[in-house]
Protein backbone atom coordinates (compact mmCIF):
# COMPACT_ATOMS: atom_id res chain seq x y z
CA UNK A 1 0.00 0.00 0.00
CA UNK A 2 2.92 2.53 0.43
CA UNK A 3 4.95 0.92 -1.89
CA UNK A 4 6.62 4.66 -3.43
CA UNK A 5 8.06 3.20 -6.52
CA UNK A 6 4.79 2.19 -8.24
CA UNK A 7 2.98 4.98 -7.57
CA UNK A 8 5.70 7.90 -8.06
CA UNK A 9 3.72 10.12 -10.81
CA UNK A 10 0.24 9.91 -9.37
CA UNK A 11 -0.16 13.04 -7.75
CA UNK A 12 -3.49 12.89 -6.21
CA UNK A 13 -2.39 9.39 -4.38
CA UNK A 14 1.11 11.67 -2.85
CA UNK A 15 -1.46 13.69 -1.49
CA UNK A 16 -3.64 11.99 -0.08
CA UNK A 17 -0.97 9.96 1.79
CA UNK A 18 0.94 13.11 2.89
CA UNK A 19 -2.95 14.21 4.46
CA UNK A 20 -3.28 10.82 6.36
CA UNK A 21 0.51 10.49 7.71
CA UNK A 22 0.30 13.85 8.98
CA UNK A 23 -3.17 13.13 10.69
CA UNK A 24 -1.92 10.15 12.06
CA UNK A 25 0.97 11.76 13.02
CA UNK A 26 -0.65 14.46 14.92
CA UNK A 27 -2.82 12.11 16.66
CA UNK A 28 0.78 10.75 18.65
CA UNK A 29 0.69 13.84 20.54
CA UNK A 30 2.10 11.44 23.37
CA UNK A 31 5.33 11.21 21.50
CA UNK A 32 7.58 13.60 20.64
CA UNK A 33 7.07 13.13 17.25
CA UNK A 34 9.36 16.28 16.12
CA UNK A 35 12.13 14.22 17.36
CA UNK A 36 10.83 10.89 15.59
CA UNK A 37 10.56 12.73 12.33
CA UNK A 38 14.16 14.06 13.03
CA UNK A 39 15.37 10.38 13.23
CA UNK A 40 13.97 9.68 10.09
CA UNK A 41 15.20 12.37 7.94
CA UNK A 42 11.76 14.18 8.36
CA UNK A 43 10.52 11.17 6.10
CA UNK A 44 6.51 10.99 7.81
CA UNK A 45 6.30 7.10 5.73
CA UNK A 46 9.47 6.15 7.35
CA UNK A 47 8.41 7.53 10.49
CA UNK A 48 5.15 5.91 10.84
CA UNK A 49 6.63 2.71 9.66
CA UNK A 50 9.06 2.89 12.08
CA UNK A 51 6.62 3.33 14.94
CA UNK A 52 4.43 0.33 13.25
CA UNK A 53 8.00 -1.74 14.15
CA UNK A 54 8.15 -0.69 17.48
CA UNK A 55 5.01 -2.59 18.20
CA UNK A 56 5.12 -5.48 16.36
CA UNK A 57 8.94 -5.77 17.73
CA UNK A 58 7.96 -5.12 20.95
CA UNK A 59 10.45 -6.56 23.72
CA UNK A 60 7.29 -7.11 26.21
CA UNK A 61 7.03 -10.65 26.75
CA UNK A 62 10.82 -10.75 26.64
CA UNK A 63 11.11 -8.60 29.50
CA UNK A 64 8.69 -10.42 31.72
CA UNK A 65 10.29 -13.76 31.17
CA UNK A 66 14.41 -12.84 32.45
CA UNK A 67 12.63 -10.43 35.52
CA UNK A 68 10.98 -13.38 36.61
CA UNK A 69 13.75 -15.92 35.96
CA UNK A 70 15.89 -13.16 37.70
CA UNK A 71 18.47 -13.62 34.32
CA UNK A 72 19.41 -9.98 34.45
CA UNK A 73 22.07 -10.58 31.59
CA UNK A 74 19.10 -10.78 29.10
CA UNK A 75 17.03 -8.76 30.93
CA UNK A 76 19.50 -6.08 30.38
CA UNK A 77 20.00 -6.49 26.62
CA UNK A 78 16.12 -6.30 26.45
CA UNK A 79 15.92 -2.80 27.96
CA UNK A 80 18.41 -1.38 26.27
CA UNK A 81 16.83 -2.51 22.89
CA UNK A 82 13.78 -0.82 24.46
CA UNK A 83 15.79 2.24 25.01
CA UNK A 84 17.06 2.52 21.63
CA UNK A 85 13.49 1.75 19.64
CA UNK A 86 11.86 4.13 22.16
CA UNK A 87 14.13 7.13 21.48
CA UNK A 88 13.83 6.51 17.57
CA UNK A 89 9.87 7.02 18.06
CA UNK A 90 10.28 9.69 20.37
CA UNK A 91 8.71 8.44 23.21
CA UNK A 92 10.64 10.30 25.70
CA UNK A 93 9.62 9.08 29.70
CA UNK A 94 9.71 5.83 27.66
CA UNK A 95 13.53 6.08 27.20
CA UNK A 96 14.65 7.37 30.06
CA UNK A 97 12.50 4.83 32.31
CA UNK A 98 14.37 2.04 30.20
CA UNK A 99 17.57 4.36 30.48
CA UNK A 100 17.30 4.26 34.20
CA UNK A 101 16.86 0.73 34.04
CA UNK A 102 19.45 -0.23 31.92
CA UNK A 103 22.40 1.71 34.31
CA UNK A 104 20.68 -0.40 37.03
CA UNK A 105 20.78 -4.10 35.50
CA UNK A 106 24.51 -2.99 34.70
CA UNK A 107 25.05 -2.30 38.03
CA UNK A 108 23.20 -5.43 39.31
CA UNK A 109 20.86 -3.25 41.49
CA UNK A 110 18.04 -5.47 41.61
CA UNK A 111 16.27 -3.80 44.48
CA UNK A 112 15.97 -0.96 41.68
CA UNK A 113 14.53 -3.29 38.88
CA UNK A 114 12.27 -4.50 41.50
CA UNK A 115 10.74 -1.50 42.29
CA UNK A 116 10.28 -0.21 38.95
CA UNK A 117 10.16 -3.54 36.80
CA UNK A 118 6.03 -3.45 36.37
CA UNK A 119 5.63 0.81 36.40
CA UNK A 120 8.09 0.10 32.75
CA UNK A 121 6.07 -2.26 31.73
CA UNK A 122 2.83 -0.41 32.46
CA UNK A 123 4.17 2.37 30.45
CA UNK A 124 5.52 0.92 27.99
CA UNK A 125 1.97 -0.86 27.14
CA UNK A 126 0.03 1.98 27.24
CA UNK A 127 2.79 3.07 24.69
CA UNK A 128 1.91 0.61 22.58
CA UNK A 129 -2.12 0.53 22.91
CA UNK A 130 -2.02 4.17 22.39
CA UNK A 131 -0.30 3.58 19.43
CA UNK A 132 -2.31 0.54 18.04
CA UNK A 133 -5.53 3.01 18.64
CA UNK A 134 -4.77 5.53 16.82
CA UNK A 135 -2.46 3.43 13.85
CA UNK A 136 -4.33 0.01 13.86
CA UNK A 137 -3.41 -0.26 9.84
CA UNK A 138 -0.48 0.12 10.72
CA UNK A 139 0.45 -2.38 12.90
CA UNK A 140 0.33 -6.30 11.65
CA UNK A 141 -3.01 -8.04 13.37
CA UNK A 142 -1.14 -10.35 14.74
CA UNK A 143 1.39 -8.40 16.84
CA UNK A 144 -1.45 -5.63 17.56
CA UNK A 145 -3.29 -8.59 19.57
CA UNK A 146 -0.89 -9.95 22.11
CA UNK A 147 -1.62 -6.27 23.37
CA UNK A 148 -3.90 -6.11 25.96
CA UNK A 149 -6.88 -4.14 25.03
CA UNK A 150 -8.79 -2.90 28.08
CA UNK A 151 -12.33 -3.52 28.15
CA UNK A 152 -14.79 -0.77 29.59
CA UNK A 153 -18.14 -1.62 30.63
CA UNK A 154 -20.51 1.43 30.47
CA UNK A 155 -23.93 1.41 32.76
CA UNK A 156 -25.83 4.00 31.48
CA UNK A 157 -29.81 4.77 30.86
CA UNK A 158 -29.19 7.23 29.02
CA UNK A 159 -27.65 6.19 24.99
CA UNK A 160 -26.70 9.57 24.08
CA UNK A 161 -24.37 9.57 27.80
CA UNK A 162 -23.77 5.79 26.21
CA UNK A 163 -22.26 7.06 22.70
CA UNK A 164 -20.43 10.09 24.09
CA UNK A 165 -18.19 7.33 26.40
CA UNK A 166 -17.81 5.24 23.03
CA UNK A 167 -17.20 8.26 20.98
CA UNK A 168 -14.53 8.90 24.06
CA UNK A 169 -12.82 5.67 24.33
CA UNK A 170 -14.01 2.85 21.44
CA UNK A 171 -10.45 3.61 20.18
CA UNK A 172 -8.26 2.71 22.82
CA UNK A 173 -10.89 0.26 24.41
CA UNK A 174 -13.07 -2.50 24.03
CA UNK A 175 -16.79 -0.45 25.08
CA UNK A 176 -19.41 -2.71 26.54
CA UNK A 177 -22.85 -1.12 26.92
CA UNK A 178 -25.84 -2.13 29.10
CA UNK A 179 -28.60 0.49 29.60
CA UNK A 180 -29.85 -1.04 33.07
CA UNK A 181 -28.40 -2.91 35.92
CA UNK A 182 -30.23 -5.96 34.26
CA UNK A 183 -28.95 -6.23 31.09
CA UNK A 184 -25.97 -5.67 32.45
CA UNK A 185 -25.59 -8.26 35.19
CA UNK A 186 -27.30 -10.71 32.46
CA UNK A 187 -23.83 -9.55 30.04
CA UNK A 188 -21.76 -9.61 32.65
CA UNK A 189 -22.32 -13.45 32.96
CA UNK A 190 -21.72 -14.39 29.39
CA UNK A 191 -18.53 -12.53 28.87
CA UNK A 192 -14.94 -12.03 30.11
CA UNK A 193 -14.63 -9.86 33.54
CA UNK A 194 -14.14 -6.22 31.96
CA UNK A 195 -11.61 -3.62 33.22
CA UNK A 196 -13.36 -1.20 34.23
CA UNK A 197 -17.15 -0.12 35.07
CA UNK A 198 -18.45 3.20 34.40
CA UNK A 199 -21.45 3.34 36.31
CA UNK A 200 -24.19 6.13 35.90
CA UNK A 201 -26.00 6.59 39.63
CA UNK A 202 -29.18 7.92 38.91
CA UNK A 203 -31.37 5.38 36.75
CA UNK A 204 -34.89 3.84 37.05
CA UNK A 205 -35.75 0.75 38.96
CA UNK A 206 -31.95 -0.49 40.06
CA UNK A 207 -29.80 2.13 40.39
CA UNK A 208 -25.92 2.97 40.40
CA UNK A 209 -25.49 2.42 44.58
CA UNK A 210 -27.68 -0.87 44.38
CA UNK A 211 -25.52 -2.56 41.45
CA UNK A 212 -22.40 -1.43 42.91
CA UNK A 213 -22.80 -3.18 46.43
CA UNK A 214 -24.57 -6.34 44.60
CA UNK A 215 -21.20 -6.25 42.57
CA UNK A 216 -18.77 -6.02 45.24
CA UNK A 217 -20.96 -9.16 47.26
CA UNK A 218 -19.63 -11.19 44.36
CA UNK A 219 -15.92 -12.65 44.86
CA UNK A 220 -15.69 -12.83 40.90
CA UNK A 221 -15.74 -9.08 40.17
CA UNK A 222 -15.26 -7.74 43.66
CA UNK A 223 -11.65 -6.07 42.17
CA UNK A 224 -13.01 -4.39 39.37
CA UNK A 225 -12.88 -0.41 39.86
CA UNK A 226 -15.63 0.87 39.37
CA UNK A 227 -16.03 4.68 38.58
CA UNK A 228 -19.37 6.33 38.72
CA UNK A 229 -20.93 9.25 36.97
CA UNK A 230 -23.56 12.08 38.31
CA UNK A 231 -25.14 15.08 37.77
CA UNK A 232 -25.28 16.03 40.85
CA UNK A 233 -21.46 18.02 42.61
CA UNK A 234 -23.14 16.44 45.00
CA UNK A 235 -21.11 15.77 48.35
CA UNK A 236 -23.65 12.92 49.81
CA UNK A 237 -24.04 10.95 46.51
CA UNK A 238 -20.21 11.18 46.47
CA UNK A 239 -19.23 9.85 50.36
CA UNK A 240 -21.62 6.73 49.82
CA UNK A 241 -20.17 5.97 46.17
CA UNK A 242 -17.09 5.84 48.09
CA UNK A 243 -18.46 3.67 50.78
CA UNK A 244 -19.70 1.25 48.51
CA UNK A 245 -16.52 0.68 47.02
CA UNK A 246 -16.55 3.25 43.52
CA UNK A 247 -12.84 4.31 42.78
CA UNK A 248 -13.60 7.73 41.63
CA UNK A 249 -16.26 10.01 40.00
CA UNK A 250 -16.82 11.86 36.50
CA UNK A 251 -19.09 14.62 36.40
CA UNK A 252 -21.45 14.56 33.94
CA UNK A 253 -21.57 16.34 31.23
CA UNK A 254 -18.69 14.46 30.46
CA UNK A 255 -15.45 15.75 29.64
CA UNK A 256 -13.67 14.18 26.91
CA UNK A 257 -9.65 14.83 27.87
CA UNK A 258 -10.95 14.52 31.69
CA UNK A 259 -12.46 11.02 30.88
CA UNK A 260 -9.52 9.87 28.98
CA UNK A 261 -6.90 10.84 31.51
CA UNK A 262 -9.16 9.24 34.51
CA UNK A 263 -9.99 6.31 32.99
CA UNK A 264 -6.12 5.98 31.53
CA UNK A 265 -4.79 6.28 35.07
CA UNK A 266 -7.18 4.09 37.14
CA UNK A 267 -6.32 1.25 34.99
CA UNK A 268 -2.56 1.89 35.07
CA UNK A 269 -2.91 1.72 38.72
CA UNK A 270 -5.07 -1.70 38.36
CA UNK A 271 -3.13 -2.88 36.05
CA UNK A 272 0.32 -2.46 38.58
CA UNK A 273 -1.93 -3.80 41.45
CA UNK A 274 -2.86 -6.81 39.66
CA UNK A 275 0.80 -7.53 38.34
CA UNK A 276 2.40 -7.24 41.47
CA UNK A 277 -0.13 -9.51 42.81
CA UNK A 278 0.94 -11.79 40.48
CA UNK A 279 4.15 -11.41 41.23
CA UNK A 280 3.88 -12.19 44.84
CA UNK A 281 1.93 -14.78 44.22
CA UNK A 282 5.19 -16.18 41.58
CA UNK A 283 7.61 -15.28 43.85
CA UNK A 284 6.09 -16.70 46.70
CA UNK A 285 5.51 -20.46 45.00
CA UNK A 286 9.00 -19.91 43.74
CA UNK A 287 10.42 -19.76 47.38
CA UNK A 288 7.84 -22.70 48.37
CA UNK A 289 9.41 -25.07 45.72
CA UNK A 290 12.89 -23.98 46.49
CA UNK A 291 12.91 -24.44 50.18
CA UNK A 292 11.07 -27.80 49.50
CA UNK A 293 13.82 -28.64 47.48
CA UNK A 294 16.43 -27.82 50.27
CA UNK A 295 14.42 -29.74 52.78
CA UNK A 296 14.16 -32.39 50.51
CA UNK A 297 18.06 -32.33 49.95
CA UNK A 298 19.28 -31.66 53.29
CA UNK A 299 16.99 -35.20 54.44
CA UNK A 300 18.91 -37.02 52.21
CA UNK A 301 22.13 -35.82 52.62
CA UNK A 302 21.52 -36.37 55.94
CA UNK A 303 20.50 -40.18 55.25
CA UNK A 304 23.51 -40.79 53.53
CA UNK A 305 26.05 -39.59 56.19
CA UNK A 306 24.23 -41.98 59.17
CA UNK A 307 24.37 -44.49 56.23
CA UNK A 308 28.42 -43.56 56.13
CA UNK A 309 28.36 -43.72 59.89
CA UNK A 310 26.90 -46.86 60.24
CA UNK A 311 28.75 -48.64 57.40
CA UNK A 312 31.94 -47.90 59.60
CA UNK A 313 30.88 -50.49 61.97
CA UNK A 314 29.28 -54.13 60.82
CA UNK A 315 27.26 -54.66 63.95
CA UNK A 316 25.38 -51.43 63.70
CA UNK A 317 23.46 -51.39 60.28
CA UNK A 318 20.72 -48.82 60.65
CA UNK A 319 21.74 -47.35 64.21
CA UNK A 320 21.76 -43.56 63.04
CA UNK A 321 18.26 -44.30 62.17
CA UNK A 322 16.87 -45.90 64.61
CA UNK A 323 18.59 -43.55 67.64
CA UNK A 324 17.36 -40.75 65.55
CA UNK A 325 13.56 -42.69 65.65
CA UNK A 326 13.94 -43.42 69.20
CA UNK A 327 14.61 -39.85 70.32
CA UNK A 328 11.51 -38.31 68.11
CA UNK A 329 9.58 -40.83 70.14
CA UNK A 330 10.96 -39.37 73.50
CA UNK A 331 10.42 -36.03 72.28
CA UNK A 332 6.85 -36.19 71.38
CA UNK A 333 5.85 -37.37 75.05
CA UNK A 334 8.10 -34.92 76.08
CA UNK A 335 6.06 -32.44 74.51
CA UNK A 336 8.28 -31.56 71.87
CA UNK A 337 7.21 -29.14 69.16
CA UNK A 338 7.39 -29.46 65.41
CA UNK A 339 10.61 -27.83 65.09
CA UNK A 340 12.06 -29.92 68.02
CA UNK A 341 11.56 -32.83 67.09
CA UNK A 342 12.94 -32.19 63.47
CA UNK A 343 16.34 -31.16 65.51
CA UNK A 344 16.59 -34.12 67.98
CA UNK A 345 15.82 -36.13 64.79
CA UNK A 346 18.89 -34.58 63.24
CA UNK A 347 20.95 -34.85 66.54
CA UNK A 348 19.91 -38.47 66.76
CA UNK A 349 20.87 -39.07 63.19
CA UNK A 350 24.64 -37.58 63.43
CA UNK A 351 25.48 -38.66 67.22
CA UNK A 352 28.04 -41.77 66.14
CA UNK A 353 29.45 -39.18 63.28
CA UNK A 354 32.82 -38.96 65.30
CA UNK A 355 33.39 -43.12 64.46
CA UNK A 356 34.35 -42.23 61.09
CA UNK A 357 37.89 -41.39 62.93
CA UNK A 358 38.28 -44.75 64.50
CA UNK A 359 39.75 -47.52 63.09
CA UNK A 360 37.96 -50.51 61.56
CA UNK A 361 40.07 -53.39 62.91
CA UNK A 362 38.99 -51.31 66.95
CA UNK A 363 35.44 -50.92 65.78
CA UNK A 364 34.41 -54.23 63.99
CA UNK A 365 36.86 -56.20 66.81
CA UNK A 366 34.69 -59.27 67.70
CA UNK A 367 36.78 -59.84 70.94
CA UNK A 368 36.38 -58.10 73.54
CA UNK A 369 38.84 -54.51 73.57
CA UNK A 370 41.50 -53.77 75.17
CA UNK A 371 41.89 -50.91 77.32
CA UNK A 372 43.77 -48.70 75.23
CA UNK A 373 41.32 -49.66 72.20
CA UNK A 374 38.63 -48.50 74.79
CA UNK A 375 39.85 -45.21 75.12
CA UNK A 376 40.15 -44.79 71.14
CA UNK A 377 36.32 -46.27 70.73
CA UNK A 378 35.44 -43.14 73.63
CA UNK A 379 37.25 -40.58 71.92
CA UNK A 380 34.71 -40.78 68.93
CA UNK A 381 32.53 -38.43 70.70
CA UNK A 382 35.31 -35.41 70.67
CA UNK A 383 35.60 -36.11 67.32
CA UNK A 384 31.98 -36.07 66.64
CA UNK A 385 32.22 -32.56 68.21
CA UNK A 386 35.22 -31.53 66.62
CA UNK A 387 33.55 -32.24 63.35
CA UNK A 388 30.11 -31.04 64.00
CA UNK A 389 31.10 -27.88 65.97
CA UNK A 390 30.39 -25.65 62.94
CA UNK A 391 27.04 -26.40 62.21
CA UNK A 392 25.24 -23.63 64.31
CA UNK A 393 22.14 -23.47 63.03
CA UNK A 394 20.85 -26.51 65.03
CA UNK A 395 23.21 -26.81 67.92
CA UNK A 396 21.49 -30.04 69.09
CA UNK A 397 23.49 -32.09 66.10
CA UNK A 398 27.28 -30.88 67.95
CA UNK A 399 25.74 -31.35 71.33
CA UNK A 400 24.66 -34.78 71.32
CA UNK A 401 27.98 -36.09 69.20
CA UNK A 402 29.98 -34.44 72.16
CA UNK A 403 27.83 -35.58 74.96
CA UNK A 404 25.80 -38.67 74.20
CA UNK A 405 28.06 -40.73 76.42
CA UNK A 406 27.72 -38.58 79.32
CA UNK A 407 25.74 -40.38 82.20
CA UNK A 408 23.85 -38.75 84.73
CA UNK A 409 25.62 -39.22 88.02
CA UNK A 410 28.80 -37.56 86.16
CA UNK A 411 30.44 -40.83 85.60
CA UNK A 412 30.54 -40.65 81.84
CA UNK A 413 32.80 -39.39 79.01
CA UNK A 414 34.24 -37.48 77.71
CA UNK A 415 33.87 -34.23 79.81
CA UNK A 416 32.03 -36.03 82.77
CA UNK A 417 28.96 -34.01 82.92
CA UNK A 418 26.12 -34.40 85.74
CA UNK A 419 22.50 -34.54 85.86
CA UNK A 420 21.07 -30.63 83.91
CA UNK A 421 24.80 -29.97 82.66
CA UNK A 422 24.56 -32.27 80.07
CA UNK A 423 22.44 -30.97 77.36
CA UNK A 424 18.70 -32.09 77.32
CA UNK A 425 19.12 -33.60 73.42
CA UNK A 426 22.42 -35.64 74.83
CA UNK A 427 20.18 -37.22 77.70
CA UNK A 428 17.47 -38.29 75.23
CA UNK A 429 20.20 -39.37 72.71
CA UNK A 430 21.88 -41.47 75.25
CA UNK A 431 18.09 -43.20 76.59
CA UNK A 432 17.86 -43.77 72.78
CA UNK A 433 21.23 -45.01 71.79
CA UNK A 434 21.38 -47.58 74.91
CA UNK A 435 18.26 -48.89 74.22
CA UNK A 436 19.04 -49.91 70.31
CA UNK A 437 22.39 -50.78 71.33
CA UNK A 438 21.07 -53.44 73.87
CA UNK A 439 18.76 -54.36 71.44
CA UNK A 440 20.53 -54.76 68.37
CA UNK A 441 23.20 -57.89 68.04
CA UNK A 442 26.78 -57.19 68.90
CA UNK A 443 30.10 -59.32 67.45
CA UNK A 444 29.79 -60.94 70.98
CA UNK A 445 25.98 -61.24 71.75
CA UNK A 446 22.79 -61.54 70.37
CA UNK A 447 20.62 -58.54 71.20
CA UNK A 448 18.81 -59.00 74.29
CA UNK A 449 15.37 -59.38 75.51
CA UNK A 450 13.28 -56.44 76.28
CA UNK A 451 12.38 -57.27 79.74
CA UNK A 452 16.33 -57.14 80.03
CA UNK A 453 16.98 -54.22 78.50
CA UNK A 454 13.75 -52.60 80.58
CA UNK A 455 15.14 -53.67 83.74
CA UNK A 456 18.66 -52.24 82.63
CA UNK A 457 16.65 -49.18 82.21
CA UNK A 458 14.57 -49.36 84.99
CA UNK A 459 18.04 -50.07 87.04
CA UNK A 460 19.83 -47.07 85.11
CA UNK A 461 17.32 -44.08 86.14
CA UNK A 462 19.56 -41.34 87.96
CA UNK A 463 22.69 -42.79 87.40
CA UNK A 464 23.55 -43.51 83.95
CA UNK A 465 19.68 -42.01 82.72
CA UNK A 466 18.22 -39.31 83.49
CA UNK A 467 15.04 -40.23 85.32
CA UNK A 468 12.74 -38.18 83.34
CA UNK A 469 13.77 -39.58 79.81
CA UNK A 470 14.17 -43.02 80.71
CA UNK A 471 11.06 -43.47 82.46
CA UNK A 472 8.96 -42.14 79.05
CA UNK A 473 11.20 -44.62 77.33
CA UNK A 474 10.09 -47.32 80.28
CA UNK A 475 6.44 -46.13 78.73
CA UNK A 476 7.14 -46.98 75.59
CA UNK A 477 9.14 -50.25 75.97
CA UNK A 478 5.51 -50.57 77.77
CA UNK A 479 3.15 -50.01 75.31
CA UNK A 480 5.31 -52.29 72.53
CA UNK A 481 3.51 -55.20 73.56
CA UNK A 482 5.16 -57.10 70.57
CA UNK A 483 8.97 -55.55 70.35
CA UNK A 484 8.26 -54.44 67.05
CA UNK A 485 10.11 -51.11 68.09
CA UNK A 486 13.74 -52.26 67.09
CA UNK A 487 12.87 -53.34 63.36
FE1 LIG B 1 28.17 -43.31 70.55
Amino acid sequence: MYDGDNMEHDESYLNDKIYDSSQIIEKLSFLNTDDGLKHCMDDADFYLDIVGTFVEDNVLEELKKYYFSNDWDSYRVKVHALKSSATYIGAETLWSKAKRMEEAAKQGDIEYINLNHHQLLALYEKVLRNIDAVMPERVNQEYSSSIKKFTIFVVDDSRLNRQVVSEVLSDIYNIVEADSGDSFFQQLESRNAPDLILLDVHMPRENGHEIIRKLKKDEKYTHIPVVFMTNDNDLSTELQGFDDGAVDFIVKPLNPALLRARISRILELYYLQANLQEEVQIRTQDILDKSRQMYAFFEQLLQSLAKTIDAKDKYTKGHSDRVARYAVMLGKRMGYNEDQLLRIKYAGMLHDIGKIGIPDEIINKPSKLSADEFAIIKSHSVIGGEILKNITAVEEIYSAARWHHERYDGMGYPDGLKGQEIPEVARVICVADAYDAMTSCRGYRKGLPQDVVRKEIADGLGAQFDPLVGTNMLQIIDEDQDFDLHD
